[in-house]
């Protein structure tokens, strides 16, 4: 499910106004190979700046048992665990880790995207990794992703109509995030299952929430804060900075990525 769109025109006229999109064709990202997930995973759980959460039905002290063992037990063990983790700062393994995502990724998309008319004000990778059965909350970003999966299968979910779920300015208010999408007819989602390569274009301020249908799964996604195309800002981000208007002081907040998961 989902439009594919293949050429600059068609993302260019498109990428303002939900629902998502798939990417390839053109825009599609080559040149950068991903090292395996469980290594990445073994690396980052190491980091101070990961954050994840222990999920499942097992008792909460297993749960507990799990988050305090979570970097130091066998990562083969841990991949067995129901959880799911992100990295919001991706640039510290640059050097190392992902040696080469810069170059051969964040560099050229930047160079691809400006070419195209494009500006923003913030444009920086975000990883996921998650485990079978594992959930995102329900959420909206204040940021455009690209969603890239990278080794797995996970499910995007959204709205073919997010208007009629969440209006723009109750998304600039973060009315939305639960644990769980609200009731909502069947027919009335956007999923779009996501296996190695694919690309997702996410609104910004759109509810989302994503599942994970293989035993390990990992994407990045390159989030896009601010964006306008030849001065043109998003139908939703419009929202966004009429609210800012009302109340400049909480502008600045963005800075402080509080992008949730
Ligand atoms: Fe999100």
């Amino acid at each position: 499910m989902g439009t594919l769109v293949t050429t600059v025109e068609q993302f260019t006229e498109r990428w303002r106004i939900p629902p998502n999109l798939r990417i390839g064709g053109d825009l599609a990202i080559t040149g950068y190979t991903f090292p395996p997930a469980l290594h990445v995973l073994d690396a980052i759980r190491q980091d101070e700046a990961v954050r994840f959460t222990i999920l499942g039905n097992e008792d909460w002290s297993v749960r507990m048992d799990r988050t305090a063992a979570f970097r130091t037990a066998p990562v083969e063990e841990v991949v067995t665990w129901r959880f799911r983790l992100v990295h919001f700062n991706l640039s510290r393994f640059y050097d190392g880790l992902l040696s080469g995502f810069q170059q051969h990724v964040m560099v050229p998309w930047r160079s691809r995207l400006s070419g195209w008319g494009f500006t923003w004000q913030r444009c920086a990778p975000l990883l996921f990794i998650s485990t079978a059965g594992a959930s995102s909350t329900y959420h909206n970003d204040n940021s455009h992703g690209l969603v890239w999966q990278a080794e797995g299968i996970k499910t995007f979910h959204s709205y073919v109509d997010p208007d009629k779920h969440l209006g723009a300015e109750a998304a600039v208010v973060g009315e939305t995030t639960a644990e769980d999408p609200p009731e909502h007819n069947p027919a009335d989602r956007l999923s779009v299952r996501m296996g190695p390569g694919d690309l997702l274009w996410s609104h910004a301020l759109t509810p989302h929430w994503v599942t994970t249908e293989s035993q390990l799964a990992m994407s990045v996604t390159l989030s896009h804060g601010g964006l306008c195309h030849q001065g043109r800002f998003a139908k939703r981000e419009l929202a966004l900075r009429e609210y800012w208007d009302r109340h400049p002081e909480e502008a600045w907040k963005l800075d402080l990525r509080n992008v949730r998961y």
